[in-house]
């Protein structure tokens, strides 16, 4: 049994990525549970001086659901060849705290774009920012959706090599979240 926290890195309504997390969601092994985290969309910019007055609540949320999950699953798009400005932020955050939740925690990477490339660069710049705060971060097989826009339709992934893909991943990061535990 294994509970995944799913962080979603757009915050647009109509997000591919959003659709991607919400098919892992349903594409999980028997027995793993992914949830979404709670929302880091209201979180002020990083800023010690407002971290000495006390960590936002938002970000406590957040901490504290990394900190009880078991693994963490992260679906984002890729903005100007990086990671997303609210997502940094939100981990920024998180680096702050004493007890950081994120230190040896597994960690999955998907990405969806509308480029050729899929996200594959806001991938490698994330797992340098998770290696940074000495997470776990899970291999292969990658999960990079290209060309997103034809491969969700209806509000849902509907590309038959992508579902197969993520099925596949998510399986073996579950193996990989237990040889941690063990
Ligand atoms: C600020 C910004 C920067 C972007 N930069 C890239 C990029 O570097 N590479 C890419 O493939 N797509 C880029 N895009 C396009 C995104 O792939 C596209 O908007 C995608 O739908 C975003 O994911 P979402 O649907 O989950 O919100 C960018 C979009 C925005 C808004």
């Amino acid at each position: 049994m294994a509970q995944v926290l799913a962080i979603c890195g757009s915050l647009r309504k109509g997000s591919f990525n959003r659709m991607l997390m919400q098919a892992s969601m349903k594409l999980a092994p028997g027995g793993t549970t992914i949830k979404e985290a709670p929302s880091f969309a209201a979180l002020p910019l990083y800023d010690f001086d407002k971290q000495s007055v006390g960590f936002p609540p938002e970000a406590d949320a957040l901490n504290a659901a990394v900190d009880a999950a078991d693994g963490v699953l992260i679906v984002s798009p890729e903005y100007n060849w990086s990671v997303p400005g609210g997502l940094k932020n939100a981990i920024d955050w998180l680096s702050r705290y004493k007890q950081e939740s994120f230190k040896h925690k597994p960690v999955c990477i998907q990405s969806a774009a509308v480029g050729l490339l899929g996200g594959a660069r806001m991938q490698y710049h994330l797992r340098m920012v998770l290696q940074a705060m000495e997470a776990e971060v899970f291999g292969r097989p990658e999960v990079i959706v290209t060309m997103a826009a034809s491969k969700f339709a209806d509000g849902a992934l509907k590309d038959q090599l992508t579902i197969d893909l993520v099925r596949q991943q998510l399986a073996a990061f579950v193996d990989f979240i237990e040889r941690r535990r063990r």
